[in-house]
């Protein structure tokens, strides 16, 4: 399992839905989750390593400590508010940028045992986190969110750093960043 980085186009494609039942999905994210620990992320979805299914681990490294398997992860309701996110993303190393996201929203979901959970009025990081993954599966980076003149220069940004390799590798990239 690999991280895929911008401007991988499989970053850029949109993910189908998971069957009921599929086991190997399950494996999948379990897999997904160890390599967000080896990151040291606090989010992953399966198109950052390549795989165009509706499948993102979370784990905020707040305590109590939670790992979410998001199996066909949908927002069901999401507040007309938004807020401020700061993020990072672990197929953008280095780059921390300021979105606008919305406050709330709710996420009904699979878990990894097919069974339907909902997340009710999630707000803060786990509300932008849950976003900032929904986005990967439909092919969407959180620059994306940025005005096209805004996102141009953080692209330019990138390019320049990985140009001059001082890009990190993947384990350097600390969870304190907050990666997704
Ligand atoms: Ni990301």
């Amino acid at each position: 399992m690999e991280l895929l980085q911008y401007p991988n186009p499989t970053l850029f494609r949109k993910c189908a839905d998971v069957a009921v039942g599929d086991l190997a999905s399950i494996e999948l994210a379990h897999e997904m989750a160890a390599k967000l620990y080896e990151w040291n992320g606090i989010g992953l979805a399966a198109p950052q390593v390549g795989i165009l299914k509706k499948i993102a681990v979370i784990d905020l490294r707040e305590e109590p400590r939670v790992l979410y398997v998001l199996i066909n992860p949908r927002i069901t309701w999401r507040s007309v508010e938004v807020e401020e996110s700061n993020e990072g993303c672990l197929s953008l190393p280095l780059l921390r940028e300021t979105i606008f996201r919305h406050k709330t929203i709710t996420l009904e979901y699979l878990d990894e045992n097919f069974s339907p959970k909902v997340i009710q009025r999630a707000e803060g990081l786990l509300s932008f986190c849950i976003q900032h993954e929904i986005d990967h599966l439909n092919g969407h980076l959180f620059i994306d969110h940025m005005s096209k003149l805004a996102r141009a220069r953080v692209v330019q940004k990138f390019k320049k750093l990985r140009e001059e390799s001082v890009l990190p590798n993947t384990k350097a990239v600390s969870h304190e960043n907050g990666a997704q």
